[in-house]
């Protein structure tokens, strides 16, 4: 692992060889070698000594001083889905839930890869009991954390090869819900019964989506953003729990004015004129949100992208010089609601680079760009924590124009779904 101390010294040299010339590799290599600073153990810079220097920096631990980033666990106080006692609601009641909850027949991007390792992992999502675990392969799988036969969380359970086993009694079920064993009964008629819904999942780039049916049944495949997996962007992932509904992370996302104030004294964010008005134009997937009067200056273009039951956000960041190659940075934003006043966030901040690039695209954001893009986030974290309970008391100007768009598709999404829902238990 490369000294501490040299990284930062060659960060340095690096954002101003990079903010003051040409992104071409030559020309980087030039600057370097003009200064004192020298590869470890080498007289010169080259393609492979820089290359070696930036990777080599990525074994660093990484830390933030704004990491709010927690797993919630535990049994909320209200869940989403009825109980058996509950009377059965009206299809306006039950829209009313799906909005504050989360629309289902839909993928939601609910962890980390890194937050489940080799124990079961308890979670609320859409105000639902989860545990995630991974079977004797390594794959993951989601169900409701609840044992069939007396109801404890199956989170405080433990992996037994290819099912989860209950710490009370010992019954073991299967990635489907269905009882496998029954330890203290043979021949127990619990066995071979599915018992519990389970949530089909998809993990890739370091994340882990599970799909919300309304029912069981093969989900819808789920489409990535092109960042995710398209080899020439690379990625890096964020993720926390913020308070509120899940509406909030969507208004925000959808409103470029805020970006000159709020975030008005960071980085490239107070560049441009102040004053605008706010355009919406519908496309393929989804919308686009952005401003009248500039693009590519700054927090002024984004998209909600729906695709097959995904819904995810699209916001292009404009970076300086400095920030190395690789264009603007794209956030794919995933949003899910927690329960109805929580919602977690999962943020991929992608740029297009390869070979080099890609290096040093990855060694500039855990030196340099990660604390200056959370920070960001911790502004908007601000208002997250000043808003008060959804919905607000309002009176939108014509600025709000896209949020006012996401939050008819929701509403019209809810209801459609709560007339399909029939007779179910939502
Ligand atoms: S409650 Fe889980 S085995 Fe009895
Ligand atoms: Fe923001």
């Amino acid at each position: 692992m490369s000294e501490p101390r040299f990284a930062d010294q060659l960060c340095t040299e690096l954002l101003k060889v990079l903010g003051t010339a040409d992104h071409q590799l030559e020309t980087v290599l030039a600057r370097l070698n003009a200064i004192a600073l020298r590869p470890l153990g080498e007289s010169a810079w080259t393609a492979e000594s820089l290359s070696r220097a930036l990777r080599q920096d990525l074994a660093l631990p990484v830390a933030s001083q704004y990491h709010y980033a927690t797993l919630v666990q535990g049994r909320g106080a209200h869940p989403a889905r009825a109980t058996k006692r509950e009377p059965r609601r009206t299809p306006e009641e039950r829209a009313h839930r799906l909005l504050r909850f989360g629309l289902r027949n839909q993928w939601y991007c609910v962890a980390a890869s890194s937050e489940v390792k080799d124990r079961p992992t308890g979670m609320v999502r859409l105000g639902e009991q989860l545990v995630l675990w991974r079977d004797s392969t390594g794959r993951v799988h989601a169900m409701e954390d609840r044992c069939p036969h007396r109801g404890l969380a199956l989170s405080v359970g433990s992996v037994a090869g290819d099912t989860i086993r209950c710490i009370y009694h010992g019954v073991e079920v299967d990635q489907h819900g269905v009882v496998r064993k029954v330890p203290g009964l043979p021949d127990c008629p619990l066995e071979g019964r599915k018992l519990l819904h389970h949530y089909p999942t998809v993990e890739h780039y370091g994340a882990i989506w599970a799909y919300f049916g309304i029912e069981d049944g093969e989900p819808p495949e789920l489409k990535l953003p092109y960042e995710l997996t398209d080899a020439h962007w690379s990625a890096e992932i964020h993720f926390d729990v913020w308070p509120g509904n899940y509406h909030y992370i969507y208004d925000n996302l959808l409103d470029p004015m805020h970006g000159i104030v709020l975030h008005g004294q960071t980085y490239t964010q107070s560049r441009g004129p102040h004053t605008d008005r706010v355009q919406v134009r519908e496309n393929d997937g989804g919308f686009e949100v952005f401003r009248e009067g500039q693009r590519g200056v700054n927090l002024d273009w984004m998209e909600f992208v729906e695709s097959d039951g995904a819904y995810y956000v699209r916001v292009e960041i404009p970076l300086p010089p400095s920030a190395g190659p690789g264009g603007p940075m794209h956030i794919s934003f995933y949003v899910t609601p927690v329960d109805d006043n929580k919602t977690r966030i999962t943020v991929f901040r992608s740029r297009r680079v390869v070979g080099w690039e890609k290096d040093l695209w990855h060694f500039l954001y855990h030196r340099k760009l990660k604390a200056i893009f959370d920070g960001v986030l911790a502004q908007d974290l601000v208002v997250a924590n000043a808003l008060p309970p959804w919905p607000a008391q309002e009176n939108l100007y014509q600025h709000d124009i896209g949020l006012i768009q996401m939050r008819r598709k929701l509403e019209r999404l809810a209801q459609m779904q709560a007339a399909d829902l029939g007779l179910g238990d939502y």
